[in-house]
């Protein structure tokens, strides 16, 4: 039997093998001491967190300081905007966050935890192809808001945002730019130092390193508050024992991901776009989300009419076939994806969406077979969808 086929990358990749073997000293053996003692063992862990920190840095193109390890996306998402939202507050200026209408939720929940906090949000619109309408940044920029936060490429359909040009405006408007880089780091190029972004967040388990870690980037100290307390681990900013096997992984995977970058891109590149037109091919009318938009190689977001994501995903599952929603499921009911509501999609071909997304280990074998298999599945799910009244 036939491996089953995982293309849910942009959820979780799976531990490279030369990471685990890099931080598994760092949970046992001799280099499992607490990074702040001062004897041998704490001194060996330091030296490996010091080196992580170097290897995240090196990996964006900025500096070993500015990374302030934290477990994972959502707490360095989160502390981007509160803690921004804070410092303005303690500064006398507006709390005020401005965040894109297709952010994580990560994003928009601390977006609005601010406003829960005596503050504004303000949610920008995007256009139908999934980017940014600059405009809308302007007039929103005119308020002097404590924070923009901007995604560089989003997590359900790929579509890359022109950050260059968002953290340009940004900049003269002296307002601080955050951009949660999370799908863009090591799947597209960029060298942080040429951009003027105050802060930015990274996670781990996208690229190859475990789940539990991720970093916010701190390029100006001054404009975030720390949002836990305690010891002065990590500059103050982030305290807590630090998890220094995560970081080692995170410094390892960021390296080689980098290393590899410009040839993997390429490669996901094909790859997607021969799925894309291995599935087109035969059920010409799926509609690729974000497709007159620049998008990152790894991320092919379809939606499917007369089809509902859900019957979809179970019936590609019973095909070994790992795939993801376009859709989140809360209280029982099937709500469409903010992200591609605010990019103007028909609520019912929302509910028909999904994503494939790609990862160091996908084949081009794995592709033709997704290809061949997923025509026939959407003929079944259509009849299903007919007869239930779903779609
Ligand atoms: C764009 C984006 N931001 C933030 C996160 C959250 O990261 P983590 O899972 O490390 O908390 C994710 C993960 O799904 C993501 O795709």
């Amino acid at each position: 039997m036939a491996n089953p086929i995982y293309l849910d990358h942009a959820a979780t990749t799976p531990v490279r093998p030369e990471v685990l073997e890099a931080m598994l000293p760092y949970l046992s053996m001799t280099a499992f001491g607490n990074p702040s003692s001062a004897h041998r063992f704490g001194r060996t862990a330091r030296a490996g967190l010091e080196q992580a920190r170097r290897e995240v840095a090196a990996a964006l193109g900025t500096e070993p300081n500015q990374v302030i390890f934290t477990s994972g996306g959502t707490e360095a998402d989160n502390h981007a905007v509160i803690g921004a939202a804070l410092a303005a507050r303690v500064r006398g200026g507006a709390m005020c966050a401005v965040v894109s209408a297709i952010e994580h939720k990560a994003i928009l929940a601390a977006a609005h935890a601010v406003k829960h906090l005596g503050g504004e949000e303000i949610i920008l619109p995007v256009n139908h192809a999934g980017r940014l309408e600059l405009d809308a940044l302007d007039e929103a920029l005119m308020k002097r808001p404590a924070i923009v936060s901007v995604m560089w490429v989003n997590n359900e359909v790929g579509v890359v945002q022109p950050i260059p040009e968002i953290a340009r405006r940004c900049a003269d408007a002296k307002v601080p730019l955050h951009t949660d880089a999370v799908q863009a780091f090591g799947k597209i190029p960029f060298v942080l130092r040429d951009h003027p972004c105050a802060l930015v967040t990274i996670s781990g388990h996208k690229l190859g390193a475990p789940k539990g870690i991720g970093a916010l980037i701190v390029r100006d100290r001054h404009i975030v508050e720390a949002m836990i307390h305690g010891g002065g681990q990590q500059f103050g900013i982030r305290p807590g024992t630090e998890n220094v096997a995560g970081a080692v992984a995170f410094g390892r995977a960021a390296t080689i991901a980098v290393q590899h970058l410009e040839a993997e891109a390429a490669r996901l590149t094909t790859l997607r776009d021969r799925l894309a037109a291995l599935i087109l091919g035969s059920v010409p009318d799926i509609v690729v989300h974000g497709a007159d938009a620049p998008r990152a190689p790894h991320v092919l977001s379809l939606g499917v009419p007369g089809a509902d994501s859900e019957t979809l995903l179970m019936h590609l599952d019973l095909a070994d076939i790992a795939a993801s929603g376009g859709s989140a499921c809360s209280t029982g009911a099937v709500e469409p994806s903010h992200v591609l509501t605010a990019m103007g999609v028909p609520r019912d071909l929302a509910l028909g969406s999904l994503r494939f997304s790609l990862g160091h280990e996908t084949t081009a074998e794995e592709i033709d077979r997704v290809g061949v298999a997923f025509p026939g599945i959407v003929t079944k799910v259509r009849k299903l969808s007919t007869a239930l009244g779903r779609a």
